[in-house]
């Protein structure tokens, strides 16, 4: 069949190791099933996995993707796939089993004509969401109505701060905080993106780093080391930093004194659960909200989506179409 995969690891050259070939068709273990693949969307994770991290080098080929949505075999129903593969027996929060992983790490990934999963880990796809929307669902959107909805305490009527607007985690923190009726603040780099947040639905958008017109209760973060210190001085006493990812890299100073001081919390975030996601999609049907896609494109053109990712060069979601 045809896939993307990673066939070595670079570091510095991520695309290096990318192939877009033939990998052979899945085999089914008992308890899972085989999905055909309509659309999967690019995530970060598959950048990182070309650069070695979370993965090592015996595992390879490994097919790349996260998420995906299209036709689950054994029933002909139409699913999203839910990308957390825990180990058999675990119950309970999916993403908190030690032995958890995601597409791509340990299971062969998304980015290909099928992919296998647990028979559990899909979810049945409404007929108002097209494929390629329902296809960023399960990494990007999850994770940031994790983060909103279930790690922080936001309620409506109080304030968010997004950092690095224009990511996949990002556009879907904005879309979905000022749809639940939050103030919603944002940073990016430049001032098309800036334009780009408050198309999205921010209230206001600033350059990476500016002081906002207010403190807030809560900042997503997802950029890491370049935003860490703006998202500890922009928060009220009391209020939360909910992280998902460490783009610019994972060590900034802590600023450990304004943080005991001014009672801030800290608070991990990954993916979500299968009861999760069948939430987030309730929202989206009964909000009306969509993913926003910067462009589709056909499977064989992977390598266009990851350089654009790699460069910043976007505004939401990539997705491949099979
Ligand atoms: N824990 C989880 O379950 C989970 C799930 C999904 C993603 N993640 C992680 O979250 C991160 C974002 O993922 P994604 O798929 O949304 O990636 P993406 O679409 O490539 O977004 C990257 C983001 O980083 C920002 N950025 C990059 N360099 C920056 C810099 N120097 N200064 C300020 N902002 C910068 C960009 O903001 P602007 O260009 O708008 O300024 C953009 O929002 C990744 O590290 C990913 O691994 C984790």
């Amino acid at each position: 069949m045809r896939a993307v995969y990673a066939e070595s690891i670079n570091p510095d050259d991520p695309l290096a190791g990318l192939v877009v070939g033939e990998r052979p068709e899945p085999e089914v273990p008992d308890g899972w099933t085989r999905v055909a693949v309509k659309a999967a969307s690019l995530n970060h994770h598959d950048l990182w996995t070309l650069r070695g991290v979370g993965i090592k080098a015996e595992q390879l080929p490994m097919i790349l993707g996260c998420d995906a949505a299209g036709i689950d075999e054994s029933t002909g129903q139409e699913v999203v796939v839910h990308s957390v593969i825990t180990t058999p027996g675990w119950t309970g929060d999916e993403t908190l089993d030690p032995g958890r992983s995601l597409l791509s790490e340990k299971h062969q990934g998304s980015l290909a004509e099928h992919v296998v999963v647990p028979k559990h880990n899909v979810v049945p796809k409404p007929a108002e969401l097209s494929f390629a929307e329902a296809a960023c669902l399960s990494t990007a959107w999850l994770t940031a109505y994790r983060m909103l909805f279930v790690q922080s305490k936001l309620r409506p009527g109080q304030s968010v701060l997004v950092q690095g607007a224009t990511g996949g985690v990002a556009t879907a923190c904005i879309s979905m905080a000022r749809a639940a009726g939050l103030r919603v603040y944002a940073t990016a780099r430049s001032e098309d993106k800036q334009a780009k947040a408050l198309e999205l639905g921010a209230h206001e958008a600033f350059a990476s780093g500016a002081r906002l017109p207010e403190r807030v209760d809560a900042v997503m973060e997802t950029v890491g080391e370049a935003t860490w210190a703006h998202s500890v001085r922009s928060l009220k006493p009391g209020g939360q930093i909910v992280i998902s990812g460490a783009t610019t890299g994972p060590n900034p100073p802590a600023d450990l004194t304004r943080i005991f001081f001014l009672q801030l919390q800290v608070l991990g975030s990954t993916m979500g659960t299968k009861a999760e996601l069948v939430d987030l999609i309730g929202f989206l049907r009964a909000s009306g909200l969509r993913p926003h896609i910067d462009r589709v494109l056909p499977l064989e053109q992977a390598a266009d989506g990851l350089t654009a990712m790699a460069g910043g060069d976007l505004v939401g979601k990539i997705v491949l179409e099979v």
